[in-house]
């Protein structure tokens, strides 16, 4: 019989597709040939700080999966190199700075209490489908300024998209695949068409990205291109990251009751949690020129994965790395490559880690005695991420509320 597994999140037997900590390094292996597939993984902090540098020898434009996106898919600023990236990066950080960040995290406020209104009396709950599902699918809408009403084909393209970065090639994946990104591609044609119009005739627009790309002359099919990687980056990535955030606080008691005798630590439990178990293991990358890594020989063009989670992990780097500890100190907590390293560091990451604040401050608030109710299931459907598809949880609901008095669940909202 199997053994009970202990981690999910870091030995699922039907998963495991490479090692994931630091312990290769720790062996003295710092890179490793995925014969089969045919790429390598490089698992040493130092050696993927500088594959991540180097853009000019190790190129986005293939792809972020091990296979070679087809040309005509070059995705808008995560798959180009600089300096076409740099202007494409320019462009679209107007929806990213700080006002537009504590907008969204105004917005996230209202929706998280919404949330929350509505489950507490229920007294148990997915914490992933309830809660950390919904809030990156509202992000990403308000992102692009998509209706709210739209966020069930959001989710199910956004679901797609995730698959295509690594998929098993099989017809019927293929297929849910194109799904996703011709589904995006037409809602974002529509989109920028209605914002065209509304721009011609001189109609109020909202301040959002789409209306940023249209106004700054962005090519339609550009635009399209955006956010189909977009929608997929913006919103599994964040609901992992709530996920795995919730369950190793319940699994490791002690930090919890730091964190609850401390509420100050939450920034440093976001960040421990990120470090400790990255929703994105790493983005693929391949070489401009044939490289020796370590003593191993690359041919022009092969695929290489600088291992994040590795990375996260080195013994060189982190002091004990494989203690979950939320009183690391905040300011080198926050190198942790979870949110990637270099020119693509990624955009979102203070709208991610706002969402997060958000959540376990009313979490922590309103949903006492939380505890694991069940078995969790790790996500299957995307081999670059990292995190929970449900997250089966229990509270105490407040005595003096009932059922009965639960306004509606806010995936209705308008
Ligand atoms: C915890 C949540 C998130 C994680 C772990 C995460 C992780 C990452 C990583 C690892 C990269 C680097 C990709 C590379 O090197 O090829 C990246 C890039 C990016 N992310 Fe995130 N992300 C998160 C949330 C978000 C959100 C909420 C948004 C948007 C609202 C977003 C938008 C982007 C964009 C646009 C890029 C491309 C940046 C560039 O190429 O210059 N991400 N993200």
């Amino acid at each position: 019989m199997a053994e009970a597994n202990p981690d999910p999140l870091r030995h699922d037997p039907e998963y495991d597709i490479t090692p994931q900590s630091a312990v290769p390094v720790a062996s003295g292996c710092p890179v490793m040939h995925q014969a089969k597939a045919g790429y390598y993984t490089l698992f040493r902090h130092a050696d993927v700080s500088s594959a991540l540098r180097d853009h000019d020898l190790w190129t986005s434009v293939n792809g972020p999966g091990p296979l070679f996106a087809e040309p005509e898919l070059l995705f808008f600023l995560i798959g180009v190199d600089p300096p076409q990236h740099t202007e494409e990066r320019r462009l679209v950080s107007k929806s990213f700075t700080p006002s537009a960040v504590a907008w969204t995290g105004a917005r996230t406020e209202e929706l998280v209490t919404e949330l929350l209104d509505g489950l507490v009396a229920k007294g148990e709950g997915d914490f992933i489908e309830d809660v950390a599902r919904i809030i990156p699918l509202y992000g990403f809408a308000w992102l692009i300024g998509a209706p709210t009403t739209d966020i069930p084909l959001l989710r199910e393209w956004a679901i797609n998209v995730a698959e295509g970065v690594w998929p098993d090639m099989e017809p019927e994946t293929m297929e849910r695949v194109m799904a996703g990104f011709s589904g995006t591609m037409e809602y974002a044609l529509r989109l920028v068409a209605e914002r065209k119009a509304a721009l011609d005739c001189g109609d109020p627009v909202p301040d959002d990205l789409t209306t940023t790309l249209v106004k700054a002359g962005v090519p339609d099919n550009q635009i399209a291109f955006a956010y189909v990687p977009l929608i997929s980056a913006s919103t599994h990535t964040t609901t992992w990251m709530m996920g795995n955030l919730i369950y190793r606080l319940l699994t490791n008691p002690d930090q919890m009751a730091l964190l609850r005798a401390n509420p100050n630590l939450a920034e440093a439990a976001i960040e421990e949690s990120l470090r400790y178990d990255p929703p994105v293991r790493g983005f693929f990358r391949t070489n401009t020129k044939p490289t020796t890594v370590h003593g191993l020989e690359m041919d022009v063009n092969t695929k290489l994965w600088p291992s994040l989670m590795a990375a996260n992990h080195d013994p060189e780097e982190w002091d004990d790395p494989e203690r979950f500890d939320i009183t690391r100190p905040l300011n080198k907590l926050r190198k942790h490559y979870s949110f990637g390293h270099g020119v693509h560091y990624c955009l979102g990451a203070p709208i991610a880690r706002i969402e997060a604040q958000i959540v376990l401050r009313h979490v922590l608030e309103r949903l006492p005695n939380l505890r694991l109710a069940g078995e969790p299931t790790v996500q299957r459907y995307c081999r670059a991420g990292m995190g929970f598809d449900h997250l089966p949880v229990a509270w105490d609901p407040p005595a003096d509320l009932h059922l009965d008095d639960a306004p509606s669940f806010a995936t209705a909202r308008p």
